[in-house]
């Protein structure tokens, strides 16, 4: 028996990082997980790992900036399960170590498209579904935004817009079952990993500044903070952020 068995599970940019983790901790509870990632391969890997530990689901090519993409998306899931209980809000991406001054329309519409627009368009398409009986929708926010970031202005505000929306859908969609909750994590992901690579001083000024010194796993950490407000211990949480980073930043 699992927390989640039964449950339909959406995650974007599961193909990889923090949402191949949270995919693989939903599946390991019993969920049918829809793996979304504008890399299909990456989306069709995670969706080999979710099999191989006895759990099903789909995986979908989909650029999430597209809204009508993500419509037809959530049809194909709705057509497939009947139903969807459960979103993660995981994908994002932008331009990063940009000043200020010279970040482009483009940055702009990468990190707002892929983060706060396609959170906003997910979120609309999949209302009906998830008001219908069980609801969980989980957003990723970043504490950059709390403490800002040279060289991440894009990427940072898009997060804020992200925090506002989890807001705002937690205070409305409250009355219909469906809560809305935020983690903010931190996870060696090869994206982050790159990063780091390239800039090694960055990486231990960060985990030197954690409670807990060492980055997060994707799975064990995020994933299974996850399983908990996508099941039914966290009905009465809603509007909060967990911060899944060692202590990084706290949000109270
Ligand atoms: N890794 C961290 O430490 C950290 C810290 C703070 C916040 N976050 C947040 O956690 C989430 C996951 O981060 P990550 O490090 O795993 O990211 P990542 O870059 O490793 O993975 C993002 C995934 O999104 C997919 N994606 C990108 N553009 C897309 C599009 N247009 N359509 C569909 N899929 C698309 C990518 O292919 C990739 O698989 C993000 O929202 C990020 O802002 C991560």
């Amino acid at each position: 028996m699992g927390t989640l068995d039964g449950k339909i599970a959406i995650v974007t940019g599961a193909g990889g990082g923090v949402g191949h983790g949270i995919s693989l901790a939903f599946a390991k509870e019993g969920a049918s997980v829809v793996v979304i990632d504008i890399d299909g391969e990456a989306a069709r890997g995670t969706l080999g790992a979710i099999e191989a530990v006895g759990a099903s689901g789909l995986a979908l090519t989909v650029d999430i900036r597209d809204s009508a993409a993500v419509d037809a998306a959530v049809a194909a899931v709705v057509e497939r399960y009947g139903t969807v209980d459960i979103l993660v809000n995981n994908a994002q991406a932008a331009r990063v170590g940009v000043p200020l001054a010279e970040v482009t329309d483009e940055d702009l519409d990468l990190a707002f498209g892929t983060g706060p627009r396609a959170s906003f368009s997910f979120m609309r398409a999949c209302y009906p579904y998830l008001k219908d009986g069980y609801g969980r929708v989980i957003n990723l926010r970043s504490a950059s935004e709390l403490m800002g970031m040279v060289g991440y202005a894009a990427y940072v505000s898009a997060k804020g817009a992200i925090a506002a929306l989890t807001r705002s859908a937690a205070r409305e969609w409250g009355k219909d079952g469906i809560t809305v909750n935020c983690i903010a994590p931190f996870v060696l992901t090869p994206a982050a990993d790159a990063h780091f690579k390239a800039h090694p001083d960055d990486y231990q000024g960060i985990v030197a500044t954690l409670s807990i010194p060492r980055a997060g796993d994707a799975e064990s950490d995020v994933g299974r903070t996850a399983v908990f407000l996508a099941g039914p211990d966290a009905s009465y949480l809603t509007g909060t952020t967990m911060s899944v980073d060692g202590g990084g930043a706290f949000y109270a």
